[in-house]
């Protein structure tokens, strides 16, 4: 593996940011958030700790580390937290993106990848989607002496496909050993056919010296607020990015949160079984319309349109946020985050409304 000398020798400290949210009179379908809200085990873990706020935080996120580890059945060693999973996009290019160096990814996929890449330095190498999904023999194809990094959205957003256990295997196989693959699973709680998605779990597990996994709290838990992500990795990866990161990059009430919500399965349930509802209800309302719906596994829906910024400047004006794809190399589609279901009632009626007397945009 490729180590920049300067990070493995550093004491770092870094002042974390300040991160606001404009509040405004709109239905928000537009970040993927859980709309039933946290689990209230978190929340209650929340109040307890609330007193404890003059302190620093444990700047390990040691407990944590250590729920994560024995709920996933990896070494502790073997996790990192940060302050939501975006984060670690950013540490990831920092500690191993020299200027140059090229980074392969799909184009079409979570835009942190693209940004942090060019924010070091590197190159970004877009793979176009095939089929709204990671084509992964193009991606594998693309790789050269100087790539360091390789993303891999899984479900990706904001398409919700997601590639196969197979076609991942072939990935795996094809991909260098100097090259990091980057697996963001931030939806992986989301997917129902577990039998034909990736184990990459078992794969680190196993040794795999050149993978890591980026995970969230923000999605499936409902806890986006509050920034909490994890990777899992080789213990020699791990220690690598602990380096570069800020010293208390996880707060308090995140980690405090984080342990709690790994216990409230009734809430993981409860969001995964709305989840799916939501999809089925909004794909038939949608198709019902004269609409192409994306296939996918995810909290929100890719779906085909003639003009999507259009679209979501109507259904701004009505009252909707929504994703409009031209801005993420996908002119063509919208992403529609799932909300409530009264939300989804009154969404449907306003985007019918646009469309009727236009049939079909
Ligand atoms: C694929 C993917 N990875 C990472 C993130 C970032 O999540 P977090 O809120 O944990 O930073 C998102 C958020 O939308 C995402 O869609």
């Amino acid at each position: 593996m490729y180590y920049k000398d300067f990070i493995t020798e550093l004491p770092a400290y870094k002042p974390a940011k300040l991160i606001r949210q404009p509040s405004a009179g709109l239905v928000k379908l537009s970040s993927n958030e859980n709309p039933l809200g946290p689990s209230p085990l978190a929340l209650a873990a929340m109040q307890d700790a609330l007193a404890g706020v003059h302190r620093y935080p444990d700047s390990g996120a040691w407990g944590l580390k250590q729920k994560l580890a024995e709920h996933y059945g990896l070494e502790r060693e073997m996790v990192t937290c940060s302050n939501g999973s975006d984060e670690l996009v950013f540490l990831l290019c920092l500690a191993f993106l020299r200027e140059g160096d090229e980074v392969v990814m799909a184009e079409g996929t979570f835009i942190s990848y693209l940004l942090r890449t060019l924010e070091m330095g590197g190159q970004a190498v877009q793979v176009p989607l095939r089929n709204y999904t990671h084509d992964l023999e193009a991606m594998a194809a693309a790789i050269t002496p100087r790539t360091r990094l390789l993303f891999l959205c899984n479900p990706n957003n904001p398409t919700g496909t997601t590639n196969t256990a197979a076609e991942v295997a072939q990935l795996l196989k094809q991909v260098p050993e100097e090259v990091l693959i980057v697996a963001d699973e931030a939806y992986i709680e989301f997917v129902e056919h577990t039998a034909e998605y990736p184990d990459l779990l078992s794969e680190l597990r196993r040794g795999r010296p050149n993978l890591i996994l980026l995970r969230t709290f923000a999605k499936i838990y409902g806890l986006a607020g509050l920034r909490l992500g994890y990777a899992f990795g080789p213990v020699e990866l791990i220690t690598y990015l602990e380096r570069s990161r800020p010293t208390f990059n996880v707060n308090t009430l995140a980690q405090t949160a984080g342990i709690a919500a790994l216990d409230d399965t009734a809430h993981l349930e409860r969001s995964r079984e709305y989840s799916r509802r939501s999809r089925i209800w909004l794909s038939q309302e949608l198709e019902a319309l004269g609409l192409e719906v994306v296939p996918g596994d995810t909290n929100f829906l890719a779906v085909k349109v003639r003009d999507d910024v259009a679209l979501a400047a109507e259904l701004l004006e009505k009252g909707f946020m929504i994703m409009s794809l031209t801005g993420w190399g996908l002119p063509g589609l919208i992403r529609i985050s799932f909300g409530m279901e009264d939300e989804h009632t009154r969404f449907i009626e306003a985007l019918s409304s646009i469309l009727k007397p236009l049939s079909c945009r």
